[in-house]
């Protein structure tokens, strides 16, 4: 398994300064969701801008897997990505158990899968590092559509001749919940209202694509969603938007090290609550033509933060902002209130010197921390992040364990930051 190795600071020194210009890939949250959308469509779809992720790879597997032509473009720098469904009437329209145990998302193949084939089997997710993470939202919606759900050997089927549009209010706000209903609702027979839905950017991206494929979907991006069915959908193409997440997580690091950082294409309309919390830790946050530009100060001061679905603060960015925490002069408290074991970090994070005491669903983190460099374990994807971040301001060499977490939300992370005077190197091998 690779690790990565950061140098941090020379002991004594006030920060490492990362200075320089960060262009920010397409956001995974919204290549997943659209590369499934491309099942819904009589012919190809072209997507660029499509970040070089593991997600993003196992995605395009389980879509070959289903019958659909996947091709990684590779004098795009495997940018663009084109998906021709046209074979999956001949598939096996399964998301297997190997697919969804390694990535969530798969499950997102359902909605488009029964729309337009008639019918899908996915493999349950069971439980995730953090937290239950069911899809009954999911399966409810569908089931509102005219879809026949059972549940069988870890597998839920679902079949339908044709859906037909109907009302449904989610119990849950839930991001891939209404990603998978709404794109089964574009090729239903008449009117969807879905209700209490999930207003994350990627939502409205998704409905954006959806759009332009031909559906009749408005008001995304509020809490309800009204879409008219169609009776077909068209391949197109489409540039992903950038990710709001990888630029929170490289804002972090431009805070922390008390540097000057301009991220390039930084979505900065998705990014306020982001943007207030850097603000209110004292970072300076400048909207200009390129990005948004993010210079750390000499003190950092304490914040509260509480997760909460959008426009509140993400919950892809506590672990992160947890570092940001650690380092300032104060208690900081943060509420995690969408995943219920999402504070695996902390331990770790807690290894490498900081102060963080956990209780419930609430962390108090007392700061300012002297990071100091040890051997770390990823455990999931930003709880990884997390951990680079605080490796990139330690005093000493930081090792970070099963790095293969990482590279599923971010390209290179290395190749990313060195550039910008971080010092980290990756080997390959190794133990866990
Ligand atoms: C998506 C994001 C993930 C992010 C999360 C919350 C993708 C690929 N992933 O995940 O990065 O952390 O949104 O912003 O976009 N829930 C139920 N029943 C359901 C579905 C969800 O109870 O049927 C619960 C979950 O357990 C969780 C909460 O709802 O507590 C939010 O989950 P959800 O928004 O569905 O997350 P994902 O779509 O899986």
């Amino acid at each position: 398994m690779d690790k990565l190795e950061i140098i941090g600071k020379p002991p004594g020194m006030p920060g490492t300064g990362l200075v320089g210009t960060l262009p920010i890939r397409g956001a995974k949250n919204a290549a997943l969701p659209i590369q499934c959308a491309a099942l819904l469509a009589s012919d190809l779809t072209r997507l660029r801008h499509v970040p070089k992720l593991t997600d993003v790879s196992t995605m395009n597997r389980l879509l070959r897997e289903v019958g659909c032509a996947v091709e990684v473009i590779a004098d795009t720098d495997g940018r663009t990505v084109e998906i021709d469904p046209r074979g999956v009437a001949q598939g096996s329209l399964e998301a297997p158990y190997e697919m969804v145990k390694t990535m969530r998302a798969s499950v997102t193949v359902m909605g488009p899968l029964l729309a337009r084939y008639g019918r899908a089997r996915v493999s349950l997710p069971g439980g995730c590092a953090i937290g239950a993470r069911p899809i009954d939202q999911h399966l409810k919606g569908l089931q509102a559509l005219g879809a026949k759900v059972t549940l069988e050997h870890g597998y839920v089927d679902l079949e339908a001749k044709r859906l037909t549009g109907g009302r449904f209010l989610f119990d849950k706000v839930t991001v891939g919940g209404t990603q998978n209903v709404m794109m089964a609702a574009t090729l239903a027979k008449g009117h969807t209202t879905l209700e209490n839905v999930a207003r994350e950017p990627e939502v409205e991206e998704l409905a954006l694509f959806l759009n332009k494929m031909g559906a009749q979907i408005s008001g995304a991006g509020t809490p309800t969603i009204e879409i008219d069915g169609v009776d077909e959908l068209r391949g197109i193409d489409h540039a992903i938007l950038p990710d709001r997440i990888e630029a929170g997580t490289f804002a972090v690091a431009a805070a922390i090290s008390r540097g000057d950082v301009l991220l390039e294409h930084a979505p900065v309309d998705h990014m306020h609550a982001i943007i207030d919390t850097l603000v209110a830790a004292g970072a300076e946050c400048r909207v200009e033509a390129g990005g948004l530009r993010v210079i750390g100060p000499e003190r950092l001061r304490p914040f509260d933060v509480v997760t909460r679905p959008h426009p509140g603060f993400p919950t892809d960015m506590q672990a992160q902002i947890m570092v940001l925490a650690a380092m300032a002069d104060g208690a900081s408290v943060i509420r995690e209130t969408i995943f219920e074991n999402r504070f695996m970090h902390v331990p770790e994070l807690n290894r490498l010197g900081a102060n963080i005491v956990v209780n419930g669903n609430t962390a108090v983190v007392r700061g300012p921390t002297k990071f100091s460099g040890t051997t770390v374990m990823a455990t999931d994807l930003r709880a990884s992040a997390s951990l680079v971040l605080a490796g990139l301001v330690a005093e000493g060499t930081t090792e970070v364990r099963r790095v293969y977490h990482i590279d599923r939300g971010y390209e290179a992370i290395e190749a990313r930051l060195c550039p910008l005077g971080a010092q980290m190197s990756r080997y390959h091998g190794g133990g866990a």
